[in-house]
Formats: structure tokens, sequence, C-alpha cells
């Protein structure tokens, strides 16, 4: 007996509507898929669009109203022609009538048949094993799934500082060393300026979802009208700069400096002052002294030095500026007293930080839950609102002329830009994760708790915070630059 002739050959099981089958699973996958995309963006997309009548999650149910009939016709298309009313137009004998013994059997058969059909959607790959196979396959892809979301919806990165650690000191020690903070952000560690209608181009539009905005972007960034990243930055530090009300200041501290860009910016602005910077992170210090060398910058130093305990004397600076470091402050109160305390009288106190919103309506559960997120992953203890900010500052009893703003809108599209400048340059950091995986899965988690900012800012749960104040003057001393020192 041949090899072939002891093979039990079994004729493959004909299914109805092979066809058919493929395109009705084919439907349901792109329904499925949709859906989920659509029902993930639903939760932060009810907020009303400056200019337009209508929500963005108005907005999707006019184009999910678009497709669905498109599906529909897929679907009916899907179903044998006999079944379909064109079908029983040509095939006017394939239809029994209604009322007859034939048609109710026909009838009968016909819905078991869709029925079966229905369920076959489900069952594809036909034998046993193939059905077993499709099953793991199924299980496998919602177990990543669902791994991965709690991984990446579980914060891993909280604040704890203890006398011998010190998180937010190793964090930034770390970004400085790996260099990707640098690679991608350039010198300034904070949010760009979009104020411009030409800067806003690719990013300001009503459709806020992921992969549209992505798209958007990358045309405008192809078609050369998108505003640069990193000079973004530096636009947003001249307006903060403006915004402070400072004049000609001589002695100027920069509280939580980073690696110094906002300082050297300084420096160079006003060649007559001393610029001094302050961080937690020993690296950025080294490498803060070293940009300034290379820029041949001889008025502006830098030293690790506690923001709520610092040395410096009582009123011995013109401006004191703390840009985006209040946000890992774990007493706010002591925050701003201490930039109060050495602030000159006269002198600017300018504060940019991310807030949360003030809490009436008290927060949802959800809510509380995004705070979890953005506190705990990237080294905050805490967030307070700016008109918390404002009382904290008045109730120091050394400012006055306190004033607040809320810089949302222009910072905006600063976080999903951090992220296209990755998606769009990825040699860098694809390099630094072939040394260690790690890395690639910190560079997934940022990219995750941006976009998770971007959603907390448009939501208006977050606020981008502006303060600034004057320090007053006793009534004894006399100050004649004072009033000019706050444009209206
Ligand atoms: C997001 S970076 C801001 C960098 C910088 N202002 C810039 O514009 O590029 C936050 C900075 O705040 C510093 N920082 C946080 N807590 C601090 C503290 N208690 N004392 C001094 N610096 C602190 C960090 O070390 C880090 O340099």
């Amino acid at each position: 007996m041949t090899k072939a002739q002891g093979l039990h050959v079994s004729t493959p099981r004909k299914l109805p509507h092979r066809r058919t089958l493929r395109v009705q699973g084919g439907a349901v996958l792109i329904a499925v898929a949709l859906s989920v995309g659509y029902t993930s963006q639903l939760d932060v997309d009810e907020k009303p669009n400056p200019g337009h009548s209508k929500t963005n999650k108005e907005l999707a149910d006019v184009t999910f109203a678009l497709w669905r009939p498109a599906l529909k016709r897929l679907l009916h298309r899907a179903q044998p022609e006999s079944q379909t009313s064109e079908g029983a137009k040509r095939h006017p004998s394939k239809l029994p009538t209604a009322g007859s013994q034939d048609g109710r059997v026909a009838s009968r058969i016909r819905d078991q048949r869709i029925g079966m059909q229905q369920l076959a959607v489900l069952a594809l790959p036909v034998s046993l094993t193939g059905r077993l196979a499709g099953a793991a396959v199924l299980v496998l892809i919602v177990t990543v799934y669902m791994k991965v979301k709690h991984w990446l919806e579980t914060p891993s990165r909280p604040y704890e500082t203890t006398e011998d650690k010190c998180t937010v000191g190793n964090e930034y020690d770390k970004w400085t060393r790996e260099g990707v903070l640098e690679h991608y952000w350039g010198e300034h560690i904070h949010m760009g300026s979009y104020l411009s209608p030409k800067a806003k181009n690719g990013f300001c539009c009503q459709w806020d979802f992921f992969i549209p905005a992505f798209i958007r972007a990358t045309l405008t960034l192809l078609m050369g009208r998108l505003k640069d990243f990193k000079e973004a930055k530096l636009d947003f530090s001249e307006e903060m700069l403006l915004w402070s009300g400072a004049r000609n200041p001589k002695k100027i501290l920069d509280v939580g400096c980073g690696i110094g860009g906002t300082s050297r910016y300084l420096a160079k602005r006003f060649p007559d002052a001393e610029v001094q910077g302050i961080t937690l992170s020993p690296e950025q210090v080294a490498r803060a002294t070293e940009l300034a060398k290379e820029a041949g910058l001889t008025n502006v130093k830098f030293e690790v030095h506690d923001a709520l305990n610092m040395t410096f004397e009582d009123n011995s600076y013109d401006l004191v500026w703390g840009c985006e470091s209040g946000e890992h402050m774990p007493d706010k109160t002591k925050y701003v007293e201490e930039m109060s305390r050495v602030l000159k009288p006269g002198g600017n106190l300018v504060i940019a930080t991310w807030c949360e919103r003030d809490p009436i309506p008290p927060f949802t559960l959800k809510e509380h839950k995004q705070l979890d997120f953005v506190y705990k992953e990237w080294r905050h203890p805490y967030f307070i609102s700016i008109s918390d900010y404002e009382k904290r500052l008045n109730a120091t009893g050394l400012l006055e002329r306190v004033d607040t703003a809320d810089w949302t809108k222009q910072t905006l599209p600063s976080w999903r830009h951090s992220i296209w400048v990755g998606v769009w340059s990825p040699w860098y950091w694809i390099k630094c994760s072939m040394k260690d995986y790690r890395q690639f899965l910190g560079f997934v988690r940022d990219a995750y708790t941006l976009e998770q900012y971007h959603r907390a800012m448009r939501s208006g749960l977050l606020q981008y915070g502006m303060m600034r104040a004057v320090k007053k003057v006793p009534k004894e001393e006399t100050a004649p630059e004072l009033e000019e020192a706050v444009p209206a």
C-alpha cells in the first residue's frame, strides 16, 4: 500500500456562501475596530469646541452616522442574493409567497441559515483545530491588550523623598545622562508657546482624535508650515519674561533651572546681570555649566540647592523665576514664601507651573484617577489650582500686584508635539533602546503620559498656571522705577 493510498483524504466540508462569510466577517471586524476607536475617545471629548456649535462627541456621532449606512449595505450585500430585495426582484421564483406552507418552511430555513451564517462569522477557521487556534489567538490578544493597558495605566514613578533618596533629583540625573530629553527638547525643559495663528498651524482644529491629529501635524510639517518645537520653547521664555514685568534686573535667580536653558537665555538677554540657577540634580548642574562654558557665558552659574531651604540672603534678587519647578514641590506654601523672601523689594517674581482646576464642582472618581496618574508618573507630589497659588502668594504678606493667568491654550500643542518629534525622528531613541530595552519601555510610558497630560489639559482638569507679583517696598524706602515695573 502506498503512502498516498494509506491516507484518508477527507473531502473538505463545503461551507455555504464562503465569500459571504468573509465579507460579513470583515464588516464585523471593521465595525468593532471603528467602535473601539470611537468609544475610546468619548470620555475626553465632550468639551465644547471654541467657535464650533458641536462638541467632539457630537462630531464623532455625525461620522459614525456617515459610515453606518455603508456598513449596513455591506452586510446587506453579503446575504445570498435571493434574500435581498434586488435579488427578489430578479429571481421572483426563488422567493415563495409568505402565506403558503412552502413559504413558511422556506422562511424558517432561511432564518436558520442566516443565524448559522452569523455564528459562522465567529468561527471562520472551519476545522476544530483551526477554531481552537483562533480562540487561543483571540485570548492571547485580549490578554496582552489587558496587560499592556494595565501596565500603562498604573503609575510607576511616584514622588518620594527620604534622607538618602531624592527621586526628583535622581530622575533628572537619569534623564540628563540618557540625553534623550536634551536631544529632542533642546536646552529648555518646559512647554512651548503656540500663540500666533501661524504657530497654531497643524494643531488648531476641532478634531482632537490622536491619529487624525498626527496626520494633520505631519502634513503641516511636510508643507514646512509647522512651528519648530524648540523655537516654541524659546518663544515661551520670551513671553514669560515680558509678562513678568522685569525690565533690567541685575541679579536673577532661576529656581529649578534644569540644564540651564532659561538661565543662559536670561544671561544673554541681560549681559550686565548675574544669573544663578538652582536644581536638585548634580548631573543637570554639570551639564548646565558645560553648556554655559561652550556658549562663552561668564555671568551665569549653577548649583545643587533645595528651593524649599534656600540659604540665599533675604532681599537679594531683582528677578526670581520659577518655570515648571513648582509641580515637584511637596510644600507649595514654602515654595512661594522662599521665593518671596529672597526677592528684593520692588523686584519681580514670576512662576509658570502646571495646576489642577479649582475643585468646584468636586472632582469625579474618573478625574481623581486621572490626577493620580499624572502626579505619580513623573515624580509630582500633587498640584494646586491657580487661585490657590494666588491665595498663597498674597498670604506671604510680602507681595503686591499679585496677578495670575491661564496659558493652557497657547501651550496645549506642546504635549503632542513632544510625541510627534519622537515619531518623525526616531533614530535617537531607537539607538538608546537597542542598548537597553528598559529605556524603550520608558519612552513608551513617556509618550502615553504626554497624551494623558494633553487630555487632562484639554478637558480643563489641568491648567497651565502663570503667576506674577512685585515685592512690596517698605514705606520708608523709595523705588522710583517701580511704577514702570509691571505693564498694564
Ligand atoms: C521641568 S524641569 C524645569 C527646567 C527649567 N526650568 C527649564 O525651563 O528648562 C524641573 C526642575 O525643577 C527642579 N526642582 C524640583 N524640585 C526642586 C527643589 N526642591 N529645589 C530645586 N530645584 C528643584 C528639578 O531639579 C528640575 O531641574
